[in-house]
């Protein structure tokens, strides 16, 4: 089967490029933040209309990371979450979690209002549904749970999907929005009195505290009294986030779908092969479907032309729709499903992450916002504890256990790989591990025959990059970096591109 949609994610097909200044001489504020996704644009806001004087830097354009490539639904209900949180952290931790993250959904809405941004933000029903038995029971345990912590849910035996449900979990009044057009619209009302947006600026490290010195590959350096690293997965090693979480990549495809025949809230599947589903409204005044799922860890698959294909196909088969977009990215799981937000280390006190938001981080960005902003305004906040980015429990879960075994395995597996390939096996429109004069070498052969080759070593902590057929890249099975065919950085946590290697 063909792809028919194109590849490019609908958010920012649908807004215009940005255009902000690189950053080319030193600069002085209070705070900088580095990474102009969610995270990193709210942050930047919240401390601004504090007062403070911000740099927001972004490695490429605002918003075109992983929040310009999410579904958007800005949500408390996260598929199934408050029974294992009760099971695992405590009643009390899952009361705040869902606390936190309604506070979140509010604090966006107040604030969507207040500046009088148009990003088709639509307050919604958010629906977890089962179709078999096995499901069933989850959500019903869901429901349980969460009505055991006081939130608003309630258990629906049908919801308006074109296929029967064994039953659903309904949280009302929740949210869904275009992300890229609320970032772009927020980064403009940054600049001035002393506050900066800088983008294609890639940032190397922060050194020091009082103050810091954030450090970048164009040569100059923002100096500041505190530093916010909202980079998806933090780019300073030393708190050790990639071994608390795991990068999971997932898929999504989109088409227009008639008003009369569109479902009217959120929704999201349970088990095996589950499937996300909400609507957008579209700059031309019709309605676009999205359709998403199909995840699985960075660089485990390089078959993922397929996982497009099962989406499309979901998309004609179930909503009669055709797919005119399709798109795909990532996110960092954190291993006791709580995010990571606060300070870098124990001995660091100026120098803030946030990551962990486990494929729901809409309504975990805003509040990664509120919480830092406090935090650096001294104001105390009363989720401070529950996401204590320094908090030592995560390192001993099974799945922590698992997933840095898996990295380990891979670190020193994936060395054989290609040993015996040359350059000549490579293929046009293929991509392979091969050997030359000992070294490791990812050779990507473009359709018109010439080949492309780098270095398979990942920069960050040298595991060996794999294959990703459907986006022509080379990813990082390891924490989830990932590079183009030149080798050139897409996602970090890399602050280094692939070395150029040639195979002559
Ligand atoms: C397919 C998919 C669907 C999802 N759907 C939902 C959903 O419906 N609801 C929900 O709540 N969550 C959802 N999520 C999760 C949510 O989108 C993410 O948790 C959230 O967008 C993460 O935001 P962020 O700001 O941490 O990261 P990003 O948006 O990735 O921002 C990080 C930024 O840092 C920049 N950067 C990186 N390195 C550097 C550097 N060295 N110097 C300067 N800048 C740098 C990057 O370029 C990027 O712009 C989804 C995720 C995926 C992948
Ligand atoms: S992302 Fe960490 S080794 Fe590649």
């Amino acid at each position: 089967m063909t792809l028919t949609g194109r590849h490019v994610s609908y958010w920012i097909d649908s807004t215009l490029p940005s255009t902000y200044p690189a950053l080319s001489q030193d600069v002085t504020v209070d705070v900088a933040v580095v990474g102009a996704g969610l995270a990193g644009v709210m942050t930047a806001k919240l401390l601004k209309r504090a007062g403070k004087t911000v740099a927001l830097i972004e490695a490429d354009r605002i918003g075109r990371g992983t929040s310009g490539h999410t579904t958007a639904k800005v949500s408390a209900l996260h598929q199934l979450i408050y029974a294992d949180l009760i099971d695992e952290h405590g009643d009390e931790k899952a009361r705040l979690y869902g606390e936190s993250n309604r506070a979140a959904i509010a604090r966006l809405a107040d604030l969507i209002a207040a500046e009088n941004i148009d990003c088709d933000l639509e307050r919604k029903a958010n629906y977890t549904f089962a179709t078999d038995e096995a499901g069933l029971a989850k959500v019903q345990a869901e429901v349980t749970a969460t009505q055991t912590l006081g939130l608003p849910t309630s258990f629906v035996e049908s919801v308006d999907l074109p296929f029967p449900v064994a039953g659903a979990i309904m949280m009302p009044d929740e949210a869904q929005f275009h992300p890229r057009k609320f970032m772009l619209a927020i980064a403009a009302t940054l600049p001035g009195d002393g506050s900066h947006v800088f983008e294609q600026t890639r940032v190397k490290t922060v050194e020091d505290e009082g103050p810091c010195r954030v450090i970048t590959h164009n040569g100059s350096t923002v100096i500041a009294q505190d530093v916010v690293i909202t980079t998806n997965l933090p780019i300073l090693d030393i708190g050790l986030y990639f071994a608390k979480t795991y990068p999971q990549r997932s898929y999504l495809v989109a088409g227009p779908i008639e008003a009369s025949r569109a479902p009217q809230g959120m929704y999201i599947g349970v088990g095996e092969g589950y499937r996300s589903i909400r609507t957008t409204p579209t700059n031309d005044g019709g309605l676009l479907l999205l359709v998403g799922g199909e995840g699985h860890k960075v660089g485990t698959d390089d078959a993922t032309d397929e996982r497009f294909q099962r989406l499309e196909s979901y998309l004609h088969s179930t909503f009669g729709v055709e797919p005119a977009y399709r798109w795909s990215s990532q996110d960092m799981y954190s291993f006791d499903k709580l995010p990571y937000i606060g300070t870098l280390t124990p001995a660091h006190h100026h120098t803030y992450v946030a990551t962990g938001f486990s494929l729901w981080g809409m309504a975990k960005s805003v509040m990664a916002g509120m919480m830092l902003s406090d935090r650096i305004l001294g104001i105390e906040n009363p989720w401070a504890d529950l996401y204590e980015a320094t908090r030592p429990t995560p390192f001993v879960t099974a799945t922590s256990i698992q997933q840095n075994l898996e990295v380990g395995i891979r670190w020193v597996g994936d060395r054989f790989k290609g040993l015996f390939d040359s350059a000549d096996s490579v293929k046009p429109g293929e991509g392979k591990l091969i050997t030359h004069k000992g070294s490791k070498i990812a050779a990507y052969r473009d359709d018109s025959g010439e080949l492309h080759t780098v270095s398979a070593v990942c920069p960050h902590l040298g595991c060996i990059v794999a294959w990703n057929e459907a986006e022509t890249s080379w990813d990082c099975p390891c924490h989830g970096s990932r590079f183009t065919c030149e080798g050139k950085i897409l996602h970090g946590p890399a602050v280094k591109p692939l070395e150029q290697k040639s195979c002559d």
